[in-house]
Parts: structure tokens; sequence; C-alpha cells
């Protein structure tokens, strides 16, 4: 299982502006790690960092399996993500997009767990059949969430994850980041909201640039 992720000095620029300088922190499995600070000051950047989405200017982004360094693609198919920008496909049933992306990481689903699923995220299985465009931000949310639970990676990747959700929604959010953390997942939470801030185990704040 991955059980950290190592920053190592890590530098990054977007043109002339420096976004993180000579930067050294450790993320460990089996708890929550919060990034919280201002808009704009680079919590989304980080994880984007952390998951190897992009790399650093300078400096060292590695990721441990078992203690032992695991190259980057094979340290993608353990990762599972919910950001604002990653998009479902509109014109897909909840269902078509649940395969869809599990289907990407080769993990089958059967009937019994496609519906446990949805119970999980208290979607309602009427919607299993209908397209995601015409869903509510808040049923994408769940949505997205569900396939993050289907995917079951070692890395739970998690930005803004109780966005547009309301208050039953955020309590489920927080729940399952929780559990995700004691049964040993490296859960990596970019928030601004009070409640998820307070469900991580470190808080790292970032300075404003
Ligand atoms: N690919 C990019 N090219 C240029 N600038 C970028 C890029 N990605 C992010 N930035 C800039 O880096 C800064 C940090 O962005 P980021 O999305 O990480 O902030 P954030 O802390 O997640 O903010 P928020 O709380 O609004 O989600 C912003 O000024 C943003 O415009
Ligand atoms: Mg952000």
């Amino acid at each position: 299982m991955i059980n950290k992720i190592i920053f190592d000095k890590v530098s990054l620029n977007f043109g002339t502006f420096t976004i993180f300088d000579n930067l050294s922190v450790e993320f460990r499995a089996g708890q929550i790690t919060g990034i919280i600070g201002a808009n704009g000051v680079g919590k989304s950047t980080l994880l984007k960092l952390a998951g190897q989405f992009i790399q650093p200017d300078s400096g060292l982004v590695t990721a441990f399996d078992d203690d032992k360094v695991i190259n980057r693609i094979a340290f993608r198919q353990k990762i599972a993500a919910i950001t604002p920008s990653m998009s479902l496909y509109s014109q897909l049933t909840a269902l078509e997009n649940l395969k869809f992306f599990t289907k990407m990481r080769d993990k089958k689903l059967i009937d019994n767990e496609i519906d446990k699923l949805f119970n999980r995220v208290n979607l309602n299985i009427e919607n299993k059949n209908k397209i995601v465009g015409n869903f509510s931000t808040g049923m994408k949310q769940r949505l997205k969430l569900a396939i993050l639970l289907a995917v079951d990676s070692d890395v739970w990747i998690l930005d803004e994850p109780g966005s547009n959700l309301d208050e039953c929604g955020k309590h489920l959010v927080l729940n399952e980041m929780k559990n995700a953390a004691q049964n040993g997942k490296l859960v990596l939470l970019a928030t601004n909201d009070n409640d998820e801030a307070e469900a991580a185990n470190e808080l790292i704040s970032l300075p404003i640039n």
C-alpha cells in the first residue's frame, strides 16, 4: 500500500509567479492531511503535484509503496480523486459514468455493488439510468464520490469534496474520509470548509504568496 508521499525542496513557477519555493513536506497514510489557506494560495496545485499530475520545476515528489519508491505511471493507478475540474460525461447516464471510470481502473462492478454504492452516497437508485447532464450539482458531486468509493484506491485526493453538498452530503464525505484514513489510506484534502479542516489529523496552512 502507498504509505507516504514526500516533497523534497519542491519549487514551482507559473511564468514569473512563484507558487512554491523549496517546499519540503511529507504526507503519510492512515491519516487525513488537510491543506488550507486563502483562495489562490496553491491548495489545488499542491494536490496536483502530490498526485504527480504535474511536475515541479525543481525538487522531487516521490511516492512510496510499502516504503519502496513507486514510479509515476504505477502510482497513478493507486490514486482516486474528486476535484472541481473533474468532469463527468453529461451525455451518459450515472451508471455509464460509474462503469466508465471504474473500468479505466480495471475494477469490475457487479449489479449488487452498484446499488450499494448509490445507497452509500444517498443517490436514489432511480437516477441510475438518467443522463448526468440533467443532474443537480450536488447529485453530480455525489456521483463523483460514488466513483471514488468504487475505485477504492490507496490514495484519496480530495479537492473541496463537500462543495455543493447539503448537510447530509457533507457528513457523508466526512465519514467516508475518516473511515478511509482509519483503513490505512493516504487522504489529502484541500479545503476552505471548517468542518472538513477539523476532520483532518494534520493541517498544512499555505501562506499567501
Ligand atoms: N496552470 C496554471 N497556469 C498558470 N497559473 C496557474 C495554473 N494553475 C494554477 N495557477 C495559479 O496558481 C495559483 C494557485 O491556484 P490554486 O488553484 O492552486 O489555488 P487554490 O489554493 O486551490 O485556490 P481556491 O481556494 O480558490 O481553490 C492561482 O493564482 C492560479 O491562478
Ligand atoms: Mg482550489
